[in-house]
């Protein structure tokens, strides 16, 4: 038996960009009492755990600190953002054999301690790396997930609002697959407040579906390569994805988020991990949502549970 989890702590390994957004975004969203931030670069992040606890009175009290596998052991949740970021023109496959790497000196840390609580993986590629912490760890499928296509989602719904001139909020549409380049925009089943995605479209004037579906769907999918090659790194939009399922966890919400999952049957898919709804609470992934698909998007999503597959085939995970 692990240490018991204690429900108010959350630990973030890995402190750099995407950490540190990320423990800053928490310490500012009272989910938490008690932070521990774990880095190879020790001074890294100790420094930043002081630089976030002198935000502390202005949200509230919390105990900030750097530390190690130890201390993170009865963490209600482990954030793993540890691991190299892409740099301009490298794709998320491109990390892999980096970032198993590192997985390979982080997943064991936390298994060895008998974790009870909830592994959440944000490194890239994070389909691959979820995986590989499934099975690094051993822990159940419900417990170990990644951040996926939520990221993704955020940038189809602001691209969509934007588009559309609608409070993103009410817009419905998600984007499944792989977070990266085969990933799918679910077009079938958008719609805005219940209105399909088309009809509303025309409603606010726009009537090149084809040609719009196909600029935004890209768009979203280079969102990070413009980013990266104009500020070098993404860290706000993802910490603001991970403080969302860190809130359906923590409070036990279950909202249908397309997290990064491993897949036992709906619509067909097996033995590969990549963003599908699912019900997220206090269990992690309680149930996988059986959303309908049109051919054409089901189609592409074999294709990129293939092309996962085949590089998760061929690591060495020894
Ligand atoms: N899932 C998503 O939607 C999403 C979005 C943005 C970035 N990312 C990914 O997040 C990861 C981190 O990106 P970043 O921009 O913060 O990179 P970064 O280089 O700024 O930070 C990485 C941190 O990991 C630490 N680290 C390296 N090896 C470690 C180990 N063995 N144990 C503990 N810490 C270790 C480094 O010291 C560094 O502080 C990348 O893989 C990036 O691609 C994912």
């Amino acid at each position: 038996m692990g240490a018991a989890v204690n429900d108010r702590k959350v630990a973030i390994v890995g402190c750099g960009f995407v950490g540190s957004a990320t423990a800053f975004t928490l310490m500012q969203s009272g989910l938490f009492s008690e932070m521990v931030l774990v880095d190879v670069d020790r001074d890294r992040a100790e420094g930043e755990a002081l630089d976030i606890a002198h935000g502390m009175p202005f949200a509230a009290p919390m105990n900030i600190y750097a530390g190690d596998y130890d201390d993170a052991a009865d963490a209600a949740i482990i954030i793993v953002t540890a691991g190299a970021n892409q740099q301009p023109g490298e794709t998320r496959l491109d990390l892999v054999h980096k970032n198993v790497r590192i997985f390979k000196s982080i997943i064991p840390e936390i298994a060895k301690r008998d974790y009870e609580g909830i592994l959440l993986v944000i490194s890239n590629p994070v389909d691959i790396l979820t995986h590989v912490a499934l099975k690094l760890s051993g822990m159940p499928e419900n417990r170990v997930f990644g951040s996926g296509t939520v990221l993704d989602t955020a940038r189809f719904k602001y691209i969509l609002g934007e588009h559309l001139g609608v409070d993103p909020r009410n817009v419905h549409a998600r984007i499944i697959g792989e977070h990266g380049d085969s990933e799918i925009a679910a077009w079938s089943t958008a719609n805005v407040s219940g209105i399909p995605v088309n009809t509303f479209c025309e409603l606010r004037g726009h009537f090149e579906h084809d040609e719009s579906t196909r600029r935004i769907a890209e768009d979203v999918k280079n969102s990070a390569y413009e980013i990266i090659a104009k500020k070098k790194a993404t860290y706000y939009g993802i910490a603001m994805s991970v403080k969302r399922i860190c809130e359906a966890i923590v409070r036990d919400e279950k909202p249908i988020l397309p997290v990064s999952n491993y897949q036992r049957g709906v619509h067909g898919l097996y033995d590969v991990v990549l963003s599908m709804p699912a019900v997220v609470g206090k269990d992690g992934v309680e149930y996988q949502v059986p959303t309908p698909l049109s051919e054409d998007e089901q189609a592409r999503l074999h294709a990129s549970a293939d092309a996962l597959r085949a590089v998760f085939a061929e690591l060495d995970l020894e």
